[in-house]
């Protein structure tokens, strides 16, 4: 795993960071590098959005961990080829809590957890696991949310290929105030192709 320069400074913090993320992309190779391009993302909006350093780099670390939660999540579930059952969606729908669960036994990642249990909300309320909606969410949470779908969007699943940016872009536009904050999410757009570049690696090669 590469190693994050952007919290390198924080050396408490990264080598357990690393150390868990790392647990979770040996479950889950598919998703491996999706934490570090969900964080590089969140970290360059939180910068457009000129939030305090503390702020940032509470949602940098988060950023890291969101999915960290998936580690509970069943392999055949997690890496099922084609379509989830309801009931296989209820347990994956459970990740965000455990998540939650796990980084509450640190207490310096503890004030991280309401960011990963809610980083599923949607800003209409429709979210889950609480329903949270609007400025209720975590800022943390509706700032991971669109990094989130940006590089699920854009990234190759065992069942589709990858969007293009274009359908990304679009899609996020469509869903500004539905799924995504949208005052974040504007920023987002007007941003668009500078931001895009934050994960332009993977694009290059899983895009050919
Ligand atoms: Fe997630
Ligand atoms: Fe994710």
């Amino acid at each position: 795993m590469e190693n994050c320069v952007s919290c390198s400074k924080l050396i408490d913090y990264h080598e357990i960071i690393e150390c868990i993320t790392g647990a979770l992309d040996a479950k889950d190779p598919y998703t491996a590098g999706h934490s570090q391009r969900v964080s590089d993302l969140a970290l360059k909006i939180c910068t457009l959005m000129r939030l305090h350093e503390e702020l940032s780099e509470k949602v940098h670390i988060a950023a890291h961990l969101h999915d960290i939660g998936k580690i509970g999540i069943p392999d055949a579930i997690l890496n099922k080829e084609g379509k989830l059952n309801e009931r296989e969606w209820e347990v994956i729908k459970r990740h965000p809590q455990i998540g939650a669960d796990i980084l509450s036994k640190s207490s310096h990642l503890a004030k991280m957890k309401d960011i990963i249990l809610y980083h599923h909300e949607r800003f209409d309320g429709l979210g889950y696991p609480a329903g949270l909606f609007g400025q209720n969410i975590p800022l943390g949470a509706r700032i991971i949310a669109i990094c989130d779908s940006i590089d699920a969007m854009t990234s190759i699943r065992v069942y589709r290929k990858a969007y293009s940016l274009e359908y990304c872009y679009l899609e996020l536009e469509k869903n500004l105030g539905k799924m995504y904050d949208p005052a974040i999410g504007e920023l987002v757009l007007e941003h668009w192709k500078e931001l895009i570049r934050t994960i332009g690696t993977k694009m290059d090669s899983d895009n050919p």
